[in-house]
Formats: C-alpha cells, sequence, structure tokens
C-alpha cells in the first residue's frame, strides 16, 4: 500500500528497534513516518526533521512514545490504530487475571520442575475468580471489554475514571466509584487508562496498601502506570495475592528486575494486541493513516485534530 505512492524504507530488524539516530536520520529524508511504540517521537527529532516530516503514525492505540504538543506546533499529523485491538487486549488481560488468580504459570513450572508429588487439600490455591469483585481503572474502549466478560463470570464491575461513563455503565452494568474506594473492595484490579504525566505512577505503596490481601493487580496498559519498585514489594510481602503485568517501567524487563524473582508474578512480553488478525488490521490501518495523511486528506484516525486547524 505505502509503496503504491512513495519511496519506502524499512528498519530490516524485526526484534530490535532502530537506535535514536537511525529514526533521526530517516526523519530528516522522509515526509512520514511509520513507527511502533518502542521508537521515541520527541522535539529533538521532529526539529532535525526540519519541516519536512508531516504525517507520523502510529502503530499502536497507546501514543505516549510521541511527543503530541510539539507535533502539533510543527503542523505534524500523528495517527494511531484503535478499536481494532480493544478485544484483543482485553482477552490478554482475562487471560492474566485468570492465570495470575489460579496460579496458572506457577503451577505449570512446578509440574515441568518435577515437583508434583499427589493431588493435595492445600496444593496451589488461588482466589475464585466467579462472583468476585473487578475493578477497572479507566473506562474506555478496552476497560469496557473487559468488564463485558466479567458478566459471563458473575462479577461485580466497579469503575474509576476521570468521567463518569453513563451509557456504557448502564449497559455493562458497572458501578462509578473513586479509586481508593475501587482499591478497597475490589479482588481483581485491571487498568486500562492512558499513561499521561497525570497516570504515571498511579498505582504506587500508597495505593497498594489500600488494595485487599488476596487482590490480583492486572496491568496491560503502559508500566509507568505502575510503581513497578513498591509493587515487587507488596508482592514479596505478600500484601497483595498476585499480579498479572504485560508492561513495564522499562522494556524489555531489565535481566535484574526484582519481579524475576517472585512467584506471585506472571511476566508477559508486552503482547496484548499480539494475535495475527489483530496485528494484520492494525499495520492496515497504520499505512492507511500515513497514505490518507500525505495524499492531503485526513486520516482516519488523527490524534490531533487540531492541527488541522493550522
Ligand atoms: C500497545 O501497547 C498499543 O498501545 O497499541
Amino acid at each position: 500500500m505505502l509503496r503504491e505512492m512513495a519511496d519506502v524504507s524499512v528498519w530490516p530488524e524485526p526484534d530490535v528497534p532502530p537506535p535514536y539516530e537511525v529514526i533521526v536520520q530517516a526523519a530528516r529524508e522522509s515526509e512520514g513516518l511509520l513507527c511502533l511504540l518502542t521508537d521515541r517521537i520527541d522535539v529533538g527529532l521532529m526539529d532535525a526533521a526540519a519541516g519536512r516530516l508531516r504525517v507520523v503514525s502510529n502503530c499502536a492505540v497507546g501514543y505516549d512514545n510521541i511527543d503530541v504538543p510539539a507535533a502539533t506546533a510543527r503542523g505534524i499529523m500523528v495517527c494511531n490504530t484503535p478499536g481494532v485491538l480493544t478485544e484483543t487486549t482485553a482477552d490478554l488481560a482475562w487471560s492474566l487475571i485468570m492465570s495470575a488468580g489460579r496460579r496458572i504459570v506457577e503451577g505449570d513450572r512446578y509440574l515441568r520442575a518435577g515437583k508434583w508429588k499427589s493431588w493435595s487439600p492445600q496444593l496451589m490455591l488461588g482466589q475464585d475468580i466467579h462472583a468476585a469483585t473487578l475493578g477497572i481503572i479507566g473506562f474506555g474502549r478496552i476497560g469496557q471489554a473487559v468488564a463485558r466478560r466479567a458478566r459471563g463470570f458473575g462479577m461485580e464491575v466497579l469503575y474509576s475514571d476521570p468521567v463518569r461513563q453513563v451509557e456504557p455503565e448502564k449497559s455493562v452494568g458497572a458501578l462509578f466509584v473513586a479509586l481508593p474506594d475501587l482499591l478497597r473492595r475490589s479482588d481483581f484490579v485491571s487498568i486500562h487508562a492512558p499513561l499521561t504525566p497525570e497516570t504515571r505512577h498511579m498505582i504506587g505503596e500508597k495505593e497498594l496498601a489500600l488494595m485487599k490481601p488476596t487482590a490480583v493487580l492486572v496491568n496491560t496498559a503502559r508500566g509507568p502506570m505502575v510503581d513497578e519498585g513498591a509493587l515487587a514489594e507488596a508482592l514479596r510481602k505478600k500484601r497483595i495475592f498476585a499480579a498479572g503485568l504485560d508492561v513495564f517501567e522499562a522494556e524489555p524487563l531489565p535481566q535484574d528486575s526484582p519481579l524475576l524473582n517472585l512467584e506471585n508474578v506472571v511476566l508477559l512480553p508486552h503482547i496484548g494486541s499480539a494475535s495475527v488478525a489483530t496485528r494484520t488490521r492494525m499495520a492496515r490501518m497504520a499505512a492507511e493513516n500515513l497514505v490518507a495523511g500525505l495524499s492531503g486528506q485526513r486520516p482516519p484516525y488523527l490524534v490531533n485534530e487540531e492541527v488541522l486547524a493550522l
């Protein structure tokens, strides 16, 4: 799709992101950039691109890797891929809810290590998911999709959000509460908010202390929303029961992370939207955004609408 309308150069390494200097050089020579969440698109890069770059199309719904105000100020359109990954990411949040709550990965490790001697009344006791209370932080597309699935498990659903979502709240039967209340009452807490200066470290020592000792924390949003050191400490001291994490403060997770030594946390390599169908749709959408922007049309998923008024 892109090659039909432009000269395209592609970073050749599938598992190693391009170094910052390589992206800067590419941006200098390009009008459009199709990037991933691992690519930092900041003021320095935009200034180095000096007026040529017109569209930055992120192949992700989250765009905290891009300095959007700086892009808007320079007339650069920023695009993302919302909607297509909602259900796939909600599925993964549920995989973590269930695997952390019922100790699935720990049980698999235990069996493979040859430790399983016998059925035992106290072996691998976890937390019930059915009829439990699920607290959702951030009641947007993904948060609501997670809530819909909770119905099948007969759960009570609470949510916190900067804005009350009256219609979705009714259709999934969720209750709007303040964050401290949600943390105190929930058996499972799942994070689905964007990373912004306001949400950075929104779950720290103080918030973890409000959670039940039997509670499970799940994060499929962005790592820096949780103070990872405080979480590791809470897990180590069994202040909470378990966690399921798909995202981390630093990615890839450093090999000396204390999380790696804990049994009561399930760790995944940021694969929330990683199904064949969804990644295909995201790639197509990112290309469509870029083609539209470069052809002088309004990209279907433009993050900074204000740029059109310039
Ligand atoms: C993945 O993390 C995304 O934001 O799409």
